[in-house]
């Protein structure tokens, strides 16, 4: 009950429909409607030809009202690593979903953790092949090694959703020519950095907190193999300088996702040029606490001398922008994404259709939203 209010919600909140329920509500109108189409067709069939090729389109509709038992397909899950909040909260919506909603059989889950570290990753999907999994749903440790995974799995019949880890643009378009059972779901990271930058440019000030005409800010970014850490980095940079303010970068460095990264890179950057940083951008949550500790020590107040945004709006962050600890974040829908990457699994599983890829929105998570937010997530 308390879930189905939620992901209404949320999908209100980033205006996506897609997600809602596909393991529970929109099958039955489908097939019902497929099935009365072939009936339809069989009644008006005058020759034994057209009658048999009605009957097989009504025996297709059956196929597909039915597809395969939930409580027998299993799936095998590649986390890149557990050690992640964002892919934490991700991974256990994602189970959550799978059971409760689709009707998987727990046991038939099988979740690994890639422990930040490629080979390992490519042993867990080596065994889901040799034990015949149906469908693998991976978080690739690097989104570089998708040809190997594809080919592999592809080779032994078992279709893969890739999360998270966005591969190249031509592997996906690649998918389709070849007829390759592979998607990817995710969100468009450009849209996130753009939302930071804009949070920035709509304050009073557009960000320049000492008021010289220049705003100094420092880059922590996450993972630079990663698009999501690219495109952040880039685009919150351009969505500032598209509304006309003069930027200077004073640190831009790499803190891998992580919190205590996040918190070291700021304390060092505010030791070697104090005052003058006026925002600091982390490319994800858990850098922006590291951060703020960071900022705290150092005896600098947020949204007063100095301004900090991130990105997947953790509970933690939320409250904190609230509560005005920090400027601004930006709501990473792992249930939307969560939820699409669980249905285009069944998807294949069951013969139906699938898309190469497919987006679910960022949200702006500011303190005239942040109380709403906080309500979708808790
Ligand atoms: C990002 C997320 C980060 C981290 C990363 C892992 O989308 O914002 O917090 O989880 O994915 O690839």
């Amino acid at each position: 009950m308390k879930l189905t209010k939620k992901v209404m919600a949320l999908a209100l909140a980033s205006c996506m429909a897609m997600s809602l329920a596909a393991c529970g509500g929109s099958k039955p109108a489908e097939t019902t409607a497929a099935a009365t189409e072939a009936a339809t067709t069989e009644a008006a069939a005058e020759s034994t030809e057209a009658a048999t090729e009605a009957e097989t389109t009504a025996a297709e509709a059956a196929a597909a009202t039915e597809g395969k038992d939930p409580a027998e397909i299993k799936v095998g899950i590649s986390i890149y690593q557990f050690a992640d909040n964002f892919m934490t909260l991700y991974r256990e919506e994602l189970q959550k979903y799978l059971v409760e909603e689709c009707g998987l059989k727990a046991e038939n889950i099988s979740i690994m953790d890639g422990k930040n570290d490629q080979g390992e990753q490519m042993n867990q999907i080596r065994n889901f092949i040799t034990q015949g999994y149906d469908v693998m749903i991976i978080n690739l440790v690097q989104a570089s090694s998708e040809p190997t995974v594809t080919e592999e799995c592809n080779a032994a019949g078992i279709p893969v959703v890739y999360i998270n880890r966005e591969p190249e643009a031509e592997r996906e378009a690649a998918w389709v020519s070849e007829g390759i059972k592979a998607t990817y779901v995710g969100a468009d990271a450009r849209q996130s950095g753009t939302y930071q930058g804009e949070e920035i440019a709509d304050l009073e000030n557009k960000g320049d907190a000492d008021g010289d005409g220049v705003v100094r800010y420092i880059m922590v970014q996450g993972d630079p193999e990663n698009v999501d850490a690219q495109y952040r980095t880039e685009k919150s940079i351009e969505a500032l300088t598209g509304a006309g303010v003069e930027v200077e970068e004073l640190v831009k460095m790499r803190g891998d996702w992580d919190q205590t990264k996040g918190q070291e890179i700021t304390a060092n950057a505010l030791s070697q040029h104090g005052a003058k940083i006026d925002v600091v951008f982390c490319n994800n949550d858990a850098m922006a606490l590291g951060a703020l500790q960071a900022i705290e020590a150092a005896g600098r107040k947020v949204n007063e001398d100095i301004y900090l945004v991130g990105v997947d709006a953790l509970v933690e962050v939320v409250e904190h922008v609230m509560n005005g600890k920090m400027t601004g974040t930006v709501f990473n829908d792992y249930f939307g994404q969560a939820h699409t990457a669980a249905d285009k699994a069944l998807d294949f599983v069951n013969g139906k259709d699938v898309d190469n890829v497919y987006m679910v929105d960022y949200v702006k998570v500011t303190p005239e939203n942040a109380a709403e937010i906080l309500d979708l997530i808790k």
